[in-house]
């Protein structure tokens, strides 16, 4: 079977054209999987489909993460929204998706991969947006790799929230601060050999680095990573489905008008290997 896929940017992004039963069937799980590692997000429009069938895809493409399953049927189904009463989870943290990020860095192996469709959409605003953190990688100086690849990146929960809400309170602070943190190379080299760039703003710091000149390489990358030329805005529609390779890329959400109820139908696929240095 061969997959019919339009580039939507030269380095990120493709929208593939397919059915709802040749996705559902699994009959193209091979090939998506492929061209969702080399294109870093995959975009399938005009498709009617349930929460029920959004799971058997992604099931096709690997291991679904469970979380706390919070009603019989709903394995697996995060809400992503701003609406306490529907996620109060998700609610609580979701202002830090405001930031360029990649989901999981506190996990030591960060999920492969997730699915968004959406329920209710914003008025105003609310775009998502990705970067392609191998493109990003592979345009650096040659001369500057050897030594990125020897560095290592804590990431807490407090660097990825307190740039989002500088007002927050001491005692919220506090309680971000109590979150484990995690190390994580810089330079991922995956097991397919190539490499991408592990940057999010939970990045704290560099492992043993001044502390000023850390600074100025994590701001540095994260700049250089977020060019227009590395990006691909999606402008959401009923009747999206959206997939992101999360090991390749960061994303942000765009601010949205919150009272709109945007609403978001989220499955995830466990991560499949650890960040790995070279
Ligand atoms: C997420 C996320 C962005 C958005 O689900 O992990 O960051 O636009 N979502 O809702
Ligand atoms: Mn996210």
């Amino acid at each position: 079977m061969v997959l019919t896929a339009v580039d939507l940017t030269p380095r990120i992004g493709s929208e593939i054209k397919v059915d709802l039963d040749t996705l559902l069937s699994g009959a193209v799980a091979g090939e998506v999987r492929d061209l969702l590692t080399r294109r870093g997000v995959l975009i399938a429009r005009d498709l009617e489909m349930t929460d029920d069938q959004q799971r058997t895809f992604i099931k096709t493409l690997g291991d679904l993460r469970l979380g706390t399953v919070k009603k019989e049927g709903d394995e697996g189904l995060m809400k992503v929204t701003f609406d306490e009463k529907e996620n109060p989870e998700y609610a609580k943290f979701f202002f830090g998706s405001l930031l360029w990020h990649m989901d999981g860095t506190y996990e030591e192996v960060p999920p492969f991969a997730t699915v968004l469709r959406p329920k209710v959409l914003h008025t105003r605003g609310g775009d998502t947006e990705f970067v392609n953190t191998y493109a990003a990688y592979n345009d650096l100086p040659e001369d500057e790799k050897p030594w990125l690849d020897t560095l290592t990146v804590v990431h807490t929960m407090q660097a990825a929230l307190f740039p989002a809400k500088p007002n927050c309170s001491p005692e919220e602070f506090a309680l971000w601060c109590t979150y484990p943190e995690r190390s994580h190379p810089l330079v991922w080299r995956h097991r397919s050999g190539r490499k991408s760039l592990a940057l999010s703003t939970s990045g704290s710091h560099v492992v043993g680095m001044d502390p000023t000149e850390s600074h100025d390489l994590l701001q540095r990358l994260m700049i250089h990573t977020t060019q227009e030329k590395y990006l691909y805005r999606h402008a959401w529609r009923m009747n999206d489905l959206l997939m992101w390779d999360n090991t390749g890329t960061m994303h942000r959400a765009r601010p949205f008008d919150t009272e709109s109820g945007r609403m978001l139908a989220r499955f995830t696929l466990n991560g499949e290997e650890p960040i790995t240095a070279v």
